[in-house]
Order: C-alpha cells, then sequence, then structure tokens
C-alpha cells in the first residue's frame, strides 16, 4: 500500500524520506492505487530544468472528471459534492450530489460541443461562484478543451488582454453577480471586452440576476435553454498525461500577465494527494475554502482536489461582510464545516470587528483550520487560532503559487505541530533549497535565503502559454537547475520554513498578486501623468497596500490633487479592476533611477514604509539628488 494517507508525524518524514530517495516509485504507488487510468504510462517522470521541460506520467491516458466524478457513482452517487451556499442567506442553499454533478457536467459539456468547441480549444470563463462556475470547468476537462478562468473581478480591459493572449473561442459568463449587497453587470464587462477580441465566436450567457442585459444576434446565446435540451450523457474525451487541462494567469514581476498552463495527470495526482492530507479529509466531512475559483486556490482545492477524493466541497458565492461580519461563521455552523480554509487578510478584517460576531455561532464541528496566498501575522494567527479553532484545530499555513499548481509547504494537521507564521515542513515531494546571493545553496539551519525547488513535482506548470522563452527566464534562469519561486524565506532551528515574502516587485493586496506593470500602465494613460512607479506598503487588513509615485508633466497650470488622485483611480479600475486601487498617491517631482533607467523600487518601498533610516546605498543612482526631496514630500 502506498502511504496515500499520512496520520502521524513519524510517518510523515518516513513518507518523505522516500519521496525523497526515489520520487518516481513514490509517485508511481500513489498514482496506481488512487485514480482512473485509461492506460497505464510508461514513464513515470523525464525532466530536465535547463530546457525547461518536465513530463509525469508520460504515455498514460485518463480523464480528470471520470476520476472527480464517475468513478464516484457506485460508491458515493448521492453524496453531496458540490454545497452551494448563495449570497443572500436567505436563498436555499443547493446540494448537488454527484450523480446530478455527473448529469450537469454532461450537458454542459454537450453544449460546448454543439458550439464547435473541440480539445485543445481555449474557453475563457468569467463567471461568479456559482454551480455553473465549477461545472463549466469540468465541463471542459470532459471534452478536452483548455479552460482560462479569469477572475469576475477584473476589468473588462484586463479580461480582453487574458482572452487574447490564449486566443480564446468561448466565453462562458453569467448576466451579472451578487457580491454582499451590490449586484454587477459582467455581461456588459464583456460586452466592453470583446470589442477587443478577434477570436471569440460564442458567448454562453448563465442567468444569475435577472437583468436586462444586450445579446449580440448570431454571438450571445441563454445557456439555459441550451442545457435543458442537451443530453446528460456525455463520453469522456480521453486525454494523454501531458494534454493541456487549463490555463491560469498570474502576475509577473515585468510585463503582461504570465498564462500558466497545466497539465492533466500530474496536476490531477498532486492536487488529490494534498487535499487529502493537509485537510485530513475523512468520508463525511464538510470542507470549505472560502477562496473563488477565478485563483488557483479554487481550482486546486474548491474543485479538483476535493472531487478527485469524492468529497463534499462548499461553494460560497457571497462576501465575508454580508449580511454582517458573522457570515462565514454562519456557515460554518449552519453546514457543520469541519475544514475551514481561508486567507489572512479575510482573518484580519474578521478579526477587527470583533468577537461579537464571532461568538453567537457554534463553531465546534470545525476541526482543521487553513490559511493561504500571504504570510500570516502572530496576531491573526493566534486570533484565528483561539477564537475560530479554540485551540483544538490546527492552523495549517500552507504555501504554494499559481505555478506549482498543489500546495508545497505545509503542517500536516495532527502529526506536524503548529508554529505561528511558519508554513513549516515541505509536502512529501517537494524539495526546498535556500539561495544566497552569489547562487550557493544555504547550508544548515536558522538561515535564509530564496526559496527554490530543486526536483520537479507532478503539478508544476509546464509553460507560460505562447512563451516558453519567459517561463524559462522567470523561472529557471535566476539558480541553475532550480525552479526559482521569487519569495524568500528563513529555515528555524528545527528545519520549518517562514515564507517572508516576495522578494520580486509582485505585491500581494488582500492576497492577490498583483503586477507593478498594468497598474502603471493605467496610471499613465492619465493625460496630466508623465510617469509612476508603484509599490507596496505594510497595511492592517491587507498585508500590503499600494503606494503610487506620480510625476505629472509639467503643463505649467496648477492641478487639484485630490481629483487626480480619484481620476488615476479611476482608471486604474477600468484598466485592471477594484483591487488594484492606490491606498495612497504622492505626486513627485523624480523617480530614483539605476544608470540603466530601472526605477529603483527598493528605496521607494522604504519611502512608503516611512522606514528611511537606511536607504542603503544611494550613489550609484542617475539621479541621487531626487531621494530627498521624495523622502521631504512623504513625511
Ligand atoms: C504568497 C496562491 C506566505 C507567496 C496559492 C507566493 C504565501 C504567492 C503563502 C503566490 C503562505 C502564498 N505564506 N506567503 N502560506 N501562500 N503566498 O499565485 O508570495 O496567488 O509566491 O497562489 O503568494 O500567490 P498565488
Amino acid at each position: 500500500m502506498s502511504n496515500y494517507h499520512i496520520k502521524n508525524l513519524e510517518e510523515y518524514f518516513q513518507v518523505y524520506r522516500k519521496s525523497v530517495r526515489n520520487p518516481e516509485n513514490f509517485w508511481e504507488e500513489i498514482a496506481e492505487e488512487h485514480f482512473l487510468w485509461r492506460k497505464r504510462w510508461d514513464n513515470v517522470l523525464s525532466w530536465n530544468f535547463s530546457k525547461p521541460e518536465v513530463k509525469w506520467f508520460e504515455g498514460a491516458k485518463l480523464n480528470i472528471t471520470e476520476n472527480c466524478i464517475d468513478r464516484h457513482l457506485t460508491t458515493r452517487g448521492d453524496k453531496t459534492a458540490i454545497l452551494f451556499e448563495p449570497n443572500n442567506p436567505d436563498e436555499e442553499a443547493q446540494a448537488i450530489s454527484y450523480k446530478e454533478l455527473h448529469k450537469r457536467v454532461n450537458k454542459f459539456a454537450n453544449v460546448l460541443k454543439s458550439k464547435g468547441i473541440k480539445k485543445g480549444d481555449r474557453v475563457c470563463i468569467y463567471l461568479p461562484m456559482i454551480p455553473e462556475l465549477a461545472i463549466s470547468l469540468l465541463a471542459c476537462a470532459r471534452i478536452g478543451a483548455i479552460h482560462s478562468v479569469v477572475f469576475a473581478g477584473f476589468s473588462s480591459t484586463a479580461l480582453a488582454t487574458r482572452i487574447n493572449d490564449s486566443e480564446c473561442k468561448m466565453v462562458i459568463t453569467s448576466d451579472g453577480s451578487f457580491r454582499g449587497s451590490k449586484t454587477i453587470d459582467l455581461k456588459s464587462i464583456v460586452d466592453e471586452a470583446l470589442v477587443d477580441c478577434p477570436t471569440i465566436s460564442d458567448v454562453l450567457v448563465v442567468k444569475r440576476i435577472n437583468s436586462e442585459v444586450l445579446m449580440k444576434e448570431g454571438r450571445d446565446v441563454w445557456i439555459e435553454p441550451l442545457l435543458a435540451a442537451a443530453s446528460d450523457e456525455c463520453n469522456a474525451e480521453v486525454m494523454d498525461a501531458e494534454d493541456p487541462l487549463f490555463i491560469l494567469y498570474t502576475s509577473g514581476s515585468t510585463g503582461k500577465p504570465k498564462g500558466m498552463l497545466h497539465t492533466t495527470a500530474g496536476y490531477m495526482v498532486y492536487t488529490a494527494y494534498t487535499f487529502k492530507n493537509v485537510f485530513q479529509y475523512k468520508e463525511n466531512d464538510v470542507y470549505w475554502c472560502t477562496a473563488d475559483i477565478g485563483w488557483i486556490t479554487g481550482h486546486s482545492y474548491i474543485v479538483y482536489g476535493p472531487l478527485a477524493n469524492g468529497a463534499t466541497t462548499v461553494m460560497f458565492e457571497g462576501v465575508p461582510s454580508y449580511p454582517d461580519y458573522g457570515r462565514f461563521w454562519q456557515i460554518v455552523e449552519k453546514h457543520k464545516i469541519n475544514q475551514f480554509y481561508t486567507a489572512p487578510t479575510a482573518i484580519r478584517a474578521l478579526a477587527k470587528e470583533g468577537l461579537a460576531h464571532v461568538e453567537p455561532h457554534n463553531l465546534s464541528s470545525l476541526k482543521i483550520l487553513g490559511t493561504v496566498g500571504e504570510p500570516i501575522n502572530e496576531e491573526a494567527w493566534h486570533w484565528y487560532d483561539d477564537n475560530i479553532g479554540k485551540r483544538k484545530s490546527p492552523i495549517v499555513d500552507t504555501w504554494w503559487q499559481t505555478e506549482t499548481g498543489g500546495i508545497m509547504i505545509t503542517p500536516i494537521p495532527f502529526s506536524t505541530p503548529t508554529k505561528p507564521t511558519y508554513a513549516t515542513l515541505p509536502f512529501p515531494g517537494i524539495q526546498p533549497v535556500l539561495m544566497d546571493t552569489e547562487g550557493e545553496v544555504v547550508k544548515g539551519n536558522q538561515v535564509e535565503g530564496k526559496l527554490c525547488i530543486q526536483f520537479p513535482w507532478p503539478s508544476m506548470a509546464r509553460t507560460i502559454w505562447g512563451n516558453h522563452e519567459r517561463y524559462k527566464d522567470t523561472y529557471f534562469s535566476a539558480f541553475e537547475n532550480k525552479y526559482f519561486t521569487g519569495d524568500g524565506a528563513l529555515r528555524d532551528e528545527v528545519g520549518y520554513y517562514r515564507i517572508t515574502g516576495r522578494v520580486d516587485d509582485v505585491i500581494i493586496v488582500s492576497g492577490h498578486n498583483l503586477g507593478t506593470a498594468p497598474i502603471e500602465d493605467a496610471i499613465n494613460e492619465h493625460p496630466a501623468v508623465a510617469e509612476s512607479a508603484i509599490v507596496g506598503f505594510p497595511h492592517d487588513i491587507k498585508g500590503n497596500a499600494l503606494y503610487g509615485y506620480v510625476i505629472l508633466k509639467d503643463t505649467g497650470e496648477s492641478r487639484n490633487h485630490d481629483n487626480l488622485r480619484k481620476e488615476i483611480n479611476q482608471i486604474i479600475t477600468e484598466q485592471v479592476g477594484p483591487i488594484a486601487k492606490l491606498d495612497k498617491i504622492q505626486f513627485t517631482q523624480g523617480l530614483p533611477k539605476t544608470r540603466s533607467g530601472k526605477i529603483m523600487r527598493r528605496i521607494l518601498r522604504k519611502i512608503a514604509s516611512k522606514d528611511i533610516s537606511n536607504l542603503g546605498d544611494t550613489s550609484t543612482l542617475l539621479n541621487p539628488e531626487v531621494v530627498q526631496g521624495i523622502i521631504d514630500e512623504a513625511m
């Protein structure tokens, strides 16, 4: 028997050692015993990080939806697969059984086929957190189409960029979405985006808010009548292990977003195996991850990982503050949630509102708590532990990335002793190393460095869609033969890892990765702006907030700065989305630059954080004289 389910610390170490000593053998056992294959692999792993090229389970044939749905039909057909909790607490929750999910995915897949979608075609999904979102991912996977989900909080410009980059043929959206007390007209955002998207021929529209929307003749159709008429049988396309499953965009430190490409078999094996162990999922548990399926956390740990284990996974449409700040805890009580997985930013926001929203609720069903997306500070960790887990539910601080596909560094609950702010130990199969500035591996414990992974794991992204060179440059060029994460980390005296944050120009705001380039591009479109630079600075709830330094064009006229600030944030909202709005905007005369013309963000970051005691060496700047001026304006 493979060690699919790790139950104590000794077992963890044993399994971990095995996974490092003989990775091929280790993964082969897991793949063999826990999944449904149409054909077995010829080769477990081939890899070369300098190309880079990684292939897992080559030669195998499968369909991930048969693993996530069909194979559960005989043993747990009536079990709830997806439990949908609507935005409005007065609207009834929907329990979708595995049997029903099977039918609904098949119908949806048949609709896609009827619109000419085939294996390998890209389908953009821009939907709120309603069951059709999960179902549309699975429907794509059923027929071998590559889904590209775009978080429904992104603007039309951001949506268009992503659609065009991967040349999607179709968009699946809804008339709108409910978010707390607001409704958002998603369809009109799609309409705006599609003005510039020549590859889109069809738009399928789900009815959610019953609003009047424009339907473009020949392009847009309501999906409900098509689903009603479609057959609920649809043979799963037989996929190769390395056939693409999805593209998901993530921000880079420079340039446009990167379409990370994930493939089928490795992703399935790894997300399923991590889900089982990190959440210690047991047959009758109800598991809830509060992320949006628009992010990798939702792909891996709302949809694929849980369903591959036959779990009950909750999908919540709303926000933690509606109708009040007790909503999460009300849902935990209502559905008797056993595993609860959320982001530090949500914990901080809820902690700030006080215990009056927590205390009325019975949280005794909770067994395991999780966090993801950004470093968790000690205060938030203790608040979560004391008030939500009542010190009896271990907190799994899970470190991973869109690029890694699944959880990489994490405690195994009830096995690994937790330590606040530490993601603790690598998951079996993961070989982290810390690198110093000279490019050497940092040995021993109580050390710090840049976090790299020195051996492939099954769910790693295989490339950036359409730009393999960029994939190589971004992840495999900083250190030879290693995957570079972009994060810094320290390792304590017992070998636990603590992620200290990004070491590049990606800024994590409320758990969302934001690249500086698209935001600066948006700001620079304002007619009064000559140049701009964005940095992050610490924020109590968001973790980081955005600080913009803006140089105005010298037109001789005086401008109202408050109005300009509003206009700049308006442009950012339109071009990127409201999540990228700036908290502070400083109008300035110059930006510190290196001799090669690069903005020295390190200095700007320090000034934004009001930490000017040690700005480091500024003498190598092209224009060291601007620094004092920026400090004076800021203080
Ligand atoms: C950060 C989210 C500290 C990190 C799954 C990483 C974390 C980036 C943690 C990826 C954690 C994620 N502790 N930092 N537990 N989890 N991060 O692609 O900087 O949205 O590189 O994936 O989030 O964000 P992404």
